[in-house]
């Protein structure tokens, strides 16, 4: 794992942002693999504005969504679909046709999620994965002891995580208790991932995630496994990090150095 560490939030969606528009403009038919929730938001905000000034274009790009509610309308407010549209798609010239997002309602959730796993490896699976992390180690929405090599499917979410999203609803009653999420072999078939966390509140989870064992107890860990993640943080998100001098000799204040990775 590559641990870039910055001072502050805003370098982080920066250079997130930055690796982003990168990749596309490396190749414009780029499948990337995106996220949800506040840390996004900003990283979106910055994306969009680093591709309008460096008149980027997404008209080949495909997207996928790590995840959606589901036992929602895919045009309701708190829906990942209308969170998609408002801080990304809508701002960006991506072929609408070619955002993913995996579906909210049905009546065979089992086969929406393998049709959704399906259209990933028809589009020759995912080139770069953003990803978020939960205070419970969640990546999308695959909860603590999901399984380390699963696929999309249904996951019921943990009260935590309810608790998480509470702010995007008016009462506790209208947060979904499904989504549909893409597994964590789905994720760990992509060819880079890029998660970003800030603010104290994800410091135990990153921690765990990049220095405890490998465990289903906290889902990112996975990410050890594979061979190509990039982990940017904030100093709070990195605060509980034991080894966080090692990572600031291999990458001053998150910026690339002599030392090699290894
Ligand atoms: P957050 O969510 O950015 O809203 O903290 C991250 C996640 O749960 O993956």
């Amino acid at each position: 794992m590559k641990v870039l560490i910055f001072k502050t939030a805003e370098e982080v969606k920066v250079q997130a942002a930055r690796q982003l528009l990168m990749s596309v403009q490396r190749n414009p038919e780029s499948v990337l693999g995106l996220a949800t929730g506040g840390t996004m938001e900003d990283v979106y905000a910055e994306l969009v504005k680093q591709s309008h000034q460096h008149d980027a274009s997404w008209a080949q790009v495909t997207t996928f969504n790590l995840d959606e509610y589901w036992g929602i309308s895919s045009d309701s407010p708190a829906s990942y679909r209308t969170y998609m549209n408002h801080h990304l798609f809508d701002h960006i010239d991506v072929d609408p046709g070619a955002t993913h997002i995996p579906p909210s309602e049905g009546d065979n959730p089992e086969m929406a999620a393998a049709q959704y796993e399906a259209r990933i490896s028809g589009a020759g699976g995912i080139d770069l994965q953003l990803l978020g992390i939960g205070v419970n180690g969640h990546i999308g929405f695959n909860e603590p002891t999901s399984s380390l090599v699963s696929k999309t499917r249904l996951k019921t979410l943990t009260q935590s995580t309810r608790d998480a999203n509470l702010r995007f609803f008016d009462t506790m009653e209208q947060v979904p208790r499904y989504a549909l999420t893409v597994g964590i072999g789905t994720i760990m078939a992509s060819d880079e991932c890029l998660l970003v966390a800030t603010g104290s509140s994800k410091a135990p989870a990153v921690q765990t995630m990049i220095e405890g064992p490998l465990a289903a107890s906290c889902p990112a860990s996975a990410l050890q496994m594979h061979q190509k993640v990039t982990v940017m943080l904030d100093e709070e998100a990195a605060r509980d990090l034991e080894l966080r001098s090692y990572y600031q000799l291999v990458h001053p204040d998150g910026q690339e150095s002599a030392v090699s990775d290894g």
